[in-house]
């Protein structure tokens, strides 16, 4: 029995973010220049408030200037975009982030394109959207997740992924559409699957790369996966697991990990995958966001 490599993300992410903190360090050496990154927060949900306490601590231990927003749960549309206008102005904040999901009064397409999209680093606007569909990335956004995992796919099989067949599982706007635009642009040939799929498991067989994004714990399973077949998680489901002989709440993936451990070539664990990676590309972002800022990048 072949037993599956374990992608390290945490390991990944710690090392692309020691090499952001030391860039950091040299760019307000040699130009003055502190990346800033602006989290927005509305409300209380509980997983929000962790993922933004998150990159909070990320940002603050790359050494860029670091400012939350908390508003409250029946923040105004107005209030919301008045306060965007303000960090849209804001020479010291080179990202902006807002936290989803929002409060269901809230009008999310009218609040994610009301951010300046030089500074949207969360790859959301429509300006980014197009261009990372039309392959111009050069000055770009990236979405953070599928930029990610596209990362560790690298990290695999290299960048070029001509004759590889990947499929994607879950077509949402944050991770779906724009993984298969990565994906597409590094020669896949890609296949993207939803609720709506007839067969899921005999598409996902035929996948050299699965990139399972559906929210559903432990979906995809050893029978579904070929041979040697990449595995990228980025599910993260609150499930009840047993820990210690006592059920406990804990994360869980779309994948059967262990499962698809007997086939897989390599697989993301969750928690400890695409997690981590997804920070450190927010604080990648914003450091590209800072030096496009300052007529730096290429
Ligand atoms: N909520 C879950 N993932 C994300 C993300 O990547 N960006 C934002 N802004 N909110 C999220």
């Amino acid at each position: 029995m072949t037993v599956a490599k374990r992608i390290d993300g945490k390991a990944k992410a710690a090392d692309l973010a020691e090499s952001i903190t030391r860039e950091t360090a040299l760019l307000q050496k040699e130009h003055g220049i502190k990346p800033g990154l602006a989290v927005v927060i509305i409300g209380e949900d509980p997983a929000s408030q962790v993922y933004v306490r998150n990159k909070k601590r990320a940002a603050e231990s790359c050494g860029f200037h670091s400012i939350q927003h908390t508003l409250a749960d029946d923040a105004s549309q107005n209030e919301v975009l008045q306060l965007i206008s303000e960090l849209n102005d804001d020479d010291a904040i080179h990202g902006i982030l807002v936290q989803l999901p929002l409060p269901r009064h809230l009008d999310e397409l009218a609040i994610t394109q009301a951010i300046e999209p030089t500074k949207d680093v969360d790859g959301f606007h429509f300006i980014n959207i197009g261009k990372l569909t039309a392959g111009q990335t050069s000055d770009a956004f990236t979405p953070c997740t599928p930029a990610g995992c596209m990362l560790m796919i690298e990290d695999e099989l290299g960048g070029d992924l001509s004759g590889k067949n990947a499929v994607v599982i879950g077509r949402s706007n944050i991770v779906g559409k724009p993984m298969a635009s990565l994906l597409l642009q590094a020669n896949a040939t890609v296949t993207v699957t939803h609720s709506r799929t007839k067969d899921l498991p005999a598409v996902v067989a035929a996948a050299d790369i699965i990139v399972a994004a559906v929210g559903r714990p432990n979906m995809v399973k050893a029978d579904w996966v070929k041979p040697g077949a990449i595995i990228i998680d980025v599910g993260i489901n609150r499930v009840g697991k047993v820990i210690d002989g006592e059920i406990k709440m804990g994360l869980t993936g779309d994948v059967d990990f262990d499962d698809v451990c007997s086939v897989a070539g390599a697989v993301t664990p969750v928690p400890g995958g695409v997690g981590p990676m997804t920070i450190t590309m927010l604080m990648s972002n914003t450091l590209r966001s800072a030096r496009l800022s300052a007529g730096l990048e290429d």
